[in-house]
């Protein structure tokens, strides 16, 4: 499914930056958090309105991890694959999420844009492991079995 730029709340977001050198890396958020991630179609008129190269911009889109050049959906799950959550199995509920959501490696987004599943090293709650999170929410010590429960729940609207 694509998503409709409107370009006038790119304009907003640059207006908001107007004083300033141009922030590339500030902007780049400001719109990655209005889409959930930065639209290809959005580096030329950037580019333009900011009188900076496309490869500039490019390059700091591409050089930070938490800038994302593909859509991602409304519920982001994270599956922390860091040591201590490796070794308590969260693999298998990576597994579990992919066979629901039919994802695979290479495919982290579902069609609708609904969910997003993709790993991520050490949360930093190593004591709660296997962690996993959603939007940012932890939820602790989690199995297969309660990660499909929670997607189902994220599923029927519940859960937020
Ligand atoms: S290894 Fe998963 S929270 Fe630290």
């Amino acid at each position: 499914m694509k998503q409709t730029i409107e370009y006038e709340k790119i304009d907003e977001i640059l207006a908001q930056h107007s004083n300033q050198k141009p922030p590339i890396v500030a902007i780049l958020q400001d719109i990655q958090e209005e889409y959930r991630y930065l639209p290809k179609e959005i580096f030329p008129y950037l580019s333009e309105k900011l009188k900076v190269s496309i490869a500039k911009i490019y390059s700091v889109a591409t050089f930070y991890e938490n800038f994302s050049l593909s859509p991602k959906g409304e519920y982001i799950i994270k599956i922390c694959d860091g040591t201590a959550c490796h070794v308590r199995k969260s693999i298998p509920i990576l597994d579990a999420l992919r066979k629901e959501l039919k994802l695979y490696e290479g495919k982290n987004t579902t069609d609708d844009l609904k969910f997003t599943v993709e790993t991520v090293s050490c949360l930093g709650a190593c004591g709660l492991a296997p962690v996993i999170t959603v939007n940012d929410k932890v939820y602790a010590a989690m199995t297969p079995e309660k990660a499909v429960k929670l997607l189902n729940e994220l599923r029927n609207g519940e859960g937020k």
